[in-house]
């Protein structure tokens, strides 16, 4: 059992609790990981390393997984995380132009956050949304068919409300628009 009851809630545990009876562990450490984020927004070195312990698992191998997948966040990010894919299909069609926009309008470079907490950019890789390019994911929602007039939009809104909408005011994806 973990010995870091804030981490590994029981609301984490209960997340991945019908899959160990199908799963070998190593198949539970994605699921977990995925829990971990859910609940507290990223996945910390103290996570990993109470994951493997909970798991049973060696450090490395559960590091290893945490690292590899740019969808776990491995620091605190704003309330929406703008994740916008440079990707071959999104690059044709201007994503550099995109985040070099948005860096602008948020006053950040790419893998910053906002000094208010309220926004993150980042650059990912291929979201599987190359026929809607160019894309970015929002938290768990994806947006596509971007142009700088959108972003500006979707910004103006962002910024002006206290609910974007996508994050449901807690930060948890809830949103309204199509779940990636
Ligand atoms: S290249 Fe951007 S979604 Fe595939």
């Amino acid at each position: 059992m973990s010995r870091d009851h804030t981490i590994l809630t029981p609301k984490v545990l209960e997340k991945i609790s019908h899959l160990r009876e199908h799963f070998p562990v190593e198949a539970l450490t994605i699921p977990l990981l995925h829990a971990i984020q859910d609940e507290h927004g990223y996945v910390s070195r103290e996570a990993i390393s109470e994951s493997a312990a909970h798991l049973g698992l060696p450090l490395a191998k559960v590091l290893k997984v945490a690292t590899f997948y740019t969808i776990f966040n491995q620091e605190p990010k704003g309330k929406l995380h703008l994740q916008v894919c440079t990707n071959i299909a999104c690059w044709l069609n201007g994503a550099n132009d995109l985040v070099a926009h948005l860096e602008q309008r948020l006053g950040i470079k790419a893998g910053e956050t906002t000094t208010d907490g309220k926004f993150s950019l980042s650059r990912v890789e291929c979201l599987a949304a190359c026929g809607t390019a160019p894309a970015m994911q929002v938290n768990d929602t994806y947006v596509e068919n971007l142009s700088k007039a959108k972003l500006d939009d979707l910004i103006d809104k962002w910024s002006k409300s206290e609910c974007c909408g996508i994050c449901d005011g807690d930060g948890d994806g809830g949103g309204e628009e199509e779940k990636a």
